[in-house]
């Protein structure tokens, strides 16, 4: 089966892109602790109140009030809330939770994480295909604390999508762990993992998140990214993605996940094998 031919059968299945990112975080919040009441009373009444204002400022109409039930209804259908929810209210989330952050910038970690990706050492090849498709990258750099020591032990979880936009576990064909990784740093702090670069990325729009994308005039893509988990012994973990200098949507990312500190520069290797690029990750304490 050629790429284009894997597209085609792609595109059709949001749902099923849907359905697998569902699953997996039923899994997760198995592990969501009790919500406390009287934040949920806060919270909700606050929302609740934000979106009667909404209301009343566009006169909101019956005929608009069944059309958005009707919508709500088909994204639980499509299986589509952890897409819908990441792409449009994780920013928000994540801004807040590491405002106070002095290493480096989080951001958002989208719906396709899976825990327990291969374990590559400190330097390794990202699990991938004999033909694997797009240009090699060389992505390493230090793991430090605030002081610039470096940390050993350190994790870096990797996880990207291929030179088509897909990601293993949630598109069809794909083995199961391609472009997904580990690596664990030495007494030097030092990672290396060689990949390829992944492409831009269009968020599944054949179900009811692309219908909601069309009728508000937005556009359903993200720019190439790195997905990231960094973590060591007494330090705090930080979920981020990385971007690429002079990339397509850098600057309409629909996700609004892009910050200018976490975009890289890759430059082409000497021996022409493809690009590097360094990217050093510093930890804040415990
Ligand atoms: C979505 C996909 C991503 O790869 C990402 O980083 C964020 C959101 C999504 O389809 O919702
Ligand atoms: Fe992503």
């Amino acid at each position: 089966m050629t790429n284009t031919d894997s597209r085609t059968e792609f595109d059709a299945k949001a749902a099923e892109t849907g359905a697998n990112a569902t699953r997996y975080f039923q899994e997760k919040a198995k592990a969501v602790g009790e919500t406390d009441a009287a934040r949920v009373h806060a919270i909700a009444t606050d929302a609740l109140s934000a979106f009667h204002d909404v209301i009343a400022k566009h006169q909101v109409t019956y005929e608009e009030y069944d059309a958005l039930k009707a919508w709500i209804i088909r994204v639980g259908e499509d299986g589509e809330w952890p897409l819908f929810l990441d792409v449009f209210i994780e920013h928000a989330v994540e801004a807040s939770v590491n405002a106070d952050r002095r290493g480096s910038k989080g951001s958002i970690e989208g719906p396709f994480y899976v825990p327990g990706a291969p374990e590559l050492g400190a330097e390794g090849t990202m699990p991938m295909r004999d033909d694997e498709p797009g240009t090699p990258l060389d992505f390493g750099g230090t793991v430090t604390d605030l002081d610039g020591d470096p940390l050993a032990g350190a994790t870096v979880e990797l996880w990207h999508c291929d030179d088509n936009g897909y990601y293993s576990q949630f598109a069809p064909g794909l083995p199961e762990w391609n472009l997904r990784g580990t690596f664990t740093t030495g007494a030097d702090g030092r990672y290396l993992a060689h990949t390829i670069q992944p492409s831009p990325y269009q968020i599944p729009h054949d179900g009811a998140t692309g219908a909601f994308i069309r009728t508000a005039g937005l556009h359903a893509w993200r720019p190439a990214h790195l997905h990231l988990k960094v973590v060591a012994p007494e330090h705090q973990l930080i979920t981020t993605q990385l971007y690429f200098e002079a990339g397509d949507y850098l600057d309409s990312d629909v996700a609004a996940a892009v910050k200018p500190e976490l975009v890289l520069s890759p430059t082409a290797k000497a021996d022409g094998s493809g690009n590097e690029v360094t990217y050093d990750f510093i930890l804040d304490p415990a």
